[in-house]
């Protein structure tokens, strides 16, 4: 039975129509998404906006793009200490579920009480360094990082360890039927459960990598790790690094990055990754693989290697880790427009 609810959000913003339009629309969008709601389960909508952003109006934008509901918007009285540049908006509408309140960028700070968990979702091809930064956002945001591209290779080490054809996709579901994956944070490190063994150093072999990237691409392996990704990302604020996180398995992620790198410095950075960990490679094969596995990763049927519409691409080919970190979580802190 669907009942009126009055759902919140916030969002800031920069003085000029562009940011504006932005900030506006795509808090409308996460509104209505995470509320499963549509313009025909809207009463009105009522914006203000604090004095500061003058250039358009938040409201008039979210009309432009396309909805058709009774709006109404006002300006703020000043707040000491109150956020600038903040665009709210209170939708009332005929709702099965309670109301999930949403707020983006800067004005998390203003609600954290009701802004809930919020998720990151971090991805792109293999080496363009998504793990090293997650950990590194994780840190300094202190949230939850899952980097799901080990729970395909844990999958991946099982096939490998009983001698499946990984190109086999009905050998490979029976040999995964009752595997058991699982993540345990041991010291707020990911540790990766194989059938109760922790296999997590095992997995960073190029065979597994290749397995994985084999065995990632069949239905009956994404069906099996779904559920488990989803599960840790409703439990608390996270960042999910992986190949199709902001397409598939969170869709609605309050922020959305494709981070990506030319394949030279991908497989540079790799090969520098397994040499200081003390396995001998020849640069030529790793920069194959890494080739392979895009190919692999972006041409499979299932859940391919695609940046989410809504995601923002980070080339990051000319940044080191720790300048794409301090770029994320200045947008997710709301400190970049
Ligand atoms: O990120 P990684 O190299 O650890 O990932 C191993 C393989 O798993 C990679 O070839 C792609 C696949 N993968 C995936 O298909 N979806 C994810 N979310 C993460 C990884």
């Amino acid at each position: 039975m669907s009942k009126l609810v009055s759902i919140r959000g916030a969002v800031t913003a920069s003085d000029n129509k562009q940011s504006i339009t932005n900030a506006a629309v795509r808090l409308a969008d996460r509104l209505y998404f995470k509320n499963g709601i549509t313009d025909n389960d809207v009463v009105s909508v009522y914006f203000t906006v604090t004095p500061d952003l003058t250039a358009y109006s938040a409201a008039r934008a979210v009309r432009e793009s396309g909805h058709n509901v009774p709006f109404m918007s006002g300006v703020e009285p000043v707040v000491d200490g109150g956020l600038k540049g903040c665009i709210r908006m209170m939708i009332t509408a005929y709702s099965d579920n309670p109301a999930r309140h949403v707020y983006l960028n800067g004005a998390r700070a203003l609600r954290g009480d009701i802004a809930g968990n919020y998720a990151i979702a971090l991805d792109g091809p293999s080496g363009a360094g998504k793990s090293t930064v997650a950990k590194l956002v994780a840190d300094a945001l202190k949230i939850t990082y899952l980097d799901t591209g080990a729970l395909y290779r844990a999958l991946g080490l099982k096939c490998l360890n009983e001698k499946v054809d990984t190109t086999n996709a009905q050998a490979v579901e029976n040999c995964l039927k009752d595997a058991k994956v699982d993540i345990e944070y041991v010291n707020g490190a990911q540790r990766v459960m194989l059938d109760g063994d922790d296999v997590s150093g095992k997995i960073r072999t190029p065979e597994v990598s290749m397995a994985a990237s084999v065995t990632s691409a069949m239905p009956y392996v994404r069906a099996k790790l779904l559920g488990i990704q989803r599960e840790i990302a409703t439990n608390s604020s996270v960042i999910l690094d992986g190949r199709d996180i902001g397409t598939v398995v969170l869709p609605n992620a309050e922020f959305k990055f494709f981070l990506t790198a030319s394949a030279e410095v991908r497989a540079k950075r790799r090969f520098d990754e397994l040499t200081a960990k003390g396995q001998s490679v020849v640069y030529d094969d790793v920069y194959n693989d890494v080739v392979q596995r895009d190919k692999n990763d972006s041409t499979r049927a299932v859940a391919p290697l695609k940046q989410a519409f809504d995601a923002e691409l980070v080339d990051s080919d000319d940044m080191t880790a720790e300048q794409v970190a301090a770029f994320i979580v200045a947008r997710v802190s709301g400190d970049v427009q």
